[in-house]
């Protein structure tokens, strides 16, 4: 009885010496992980022709500056990135000398560590008083046309709410495609689910050596099928929640067409992924981005969703993103839709 009670604080002592070890950080000035870059495109000189070959020299240009070799997986920084629409940068993988050389290039706005975001899930469309009958909800045709680009895990494109039944012709604005990979191929979109793409040179950039349980835009996780169908799913009749709740399951936009940009790995979710994925919906011609993740505790000029959402606004996207509560563990997402293109 009393080696119970006299071993608990013992525990509790060896437990907390344990936390607060401090973590070994072996930080080599040689060692590299990825960046992410924002530069002034302005700032271009006119020999470059792309943004693109403007971002690769000057990579090339900071390797000639003096670069141990490391036992690390890069040997030599190198882009991860390029980014044209939602903002203009790069992400990279870099040493700390090589990014503080990168600093003094014609141009360099600001950078920052790539991060992991968190993933947040969804609520209703109570929270905007939206009424199914009447006002705004019927007024813009349940997303009729609009393009809702989700940035997420992917997608199961045989899910029922992605049946193209009563959908037409994809508008000719539309610049996106479906990508084929693992268990996805082209075939697997329709005139609902209109495009497929995934991006995970971030994750890669940080873990070399990685194998993916699921390497396309594919849905393992449900996440993604879960706010894509939650954002415009189609009318799926007879379901119900193991007999409760019988009805029809829709969107709330539930004509609107959705493009799946997958950018989390199974526990992998990093910001230079996000941006692709954000960057890349912008060139394809989405009116809305959907975005049910964040980077908590992160302050605004350094928030990747943030700053690629405002990028998106002045494109003419609208960004509808979840906010995670301090406390309540509650968001609110995918609603703003249903207001868009009315
Ligand atoms: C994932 O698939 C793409 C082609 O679809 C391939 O280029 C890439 O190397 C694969 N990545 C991994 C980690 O398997
Ligand atoms: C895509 O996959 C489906 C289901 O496995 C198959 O029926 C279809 O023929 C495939 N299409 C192409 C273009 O490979
Ligand atoms: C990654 O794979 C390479 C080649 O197979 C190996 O040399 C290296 O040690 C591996 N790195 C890690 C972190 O597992």
């Amino acid at each position: 009885m009393g080696s119970t009670r006299n071993g608990s604080p013992l525990l509790l002592m060896i437990l907390s010496a344990m936390f607060l070890l401090p973590l070994h950080v072996s930080s080599t000035s040689a060692e590299r992980s990825t960046f992410i870059v924002h530069m002034d495109k302005s700032f271009m000189p006119k020999a470059f022709t792309t943004h693109h070959h403007w971002y690769s020299s000057i990579i090339d240009s900071i390797k000639s500056v003096e670069s141990t070799s490391s036992n690390g997986h890069h040997s030599t920084p190198s882009l991860v990135y390029t980014y044209d629409h939602a903002f203009h940068g790069f992400s990279a993988v870099l040493s700390k000398d090589e990014l503080e050389s990168l600093k003094n290039s014609p141009g360099f706005v600001s950078s920052y560590s790539d991060r992991q975001a968190t993933i947040d899930t969804t609520h209703t469309t109570d929270f905007l008083s939206l009424n199914p009958a009447t006002g705004l909800w019927p007024a813009s045709n349940y997303g009729k046309d609009v393009i809702v680009g989700v940035i997420d895990t992917g997608v199961w494109p045989e899910s029922e709410s992605f049946k193209d039944d009563g959908m037409t012709e994809i508008p000719s604005r539309w610049k996106g495609i479906c990508e084929a990979g693992q268990e996805f191929n082209s075939s697997m979109c329709n005139l609902k689910l209109i495009g497929a793409r995934s991006f995970n040179k971030g994750v890669v950039a940080a873990n070399p050596n990685i194998t993916f349980s699921m390497n396309s835009t594919r849905d393992t996780e449900g996440h993604g099928t879960h706010t894509s169908s939650t954002a415009a799913g189609n009318y799926v009749d007879g379901a119900s929640f193991f007999g409760y709740a019988a009805g029809t399951a829709r969107g709330v936009a539930p004509r609107a067409r959705v493009a799946m940009y997958k950018v989390i790995w199974d526990q992998f979710r990093y910001a230079s992924d996000v941006l692709a994925g954000m960057d890349q919906a912008v060139a394809d011609g989405v009116d809305v981005i959907s975005i049910s993740m964040g980077f908590d505790q992160t302050p605004l000029y350094e928030d990747p969703i943030a700053i690629a959402s405002f990028g998106a606004m002045e494109n003419g996207v609208l960004v509808s993103s979840s906010a995670q509560q301090e406390i309540m563990v509650q968001s609110l997402d995918c609603c703003t839709m249903a207001f868009h293109g009315s």
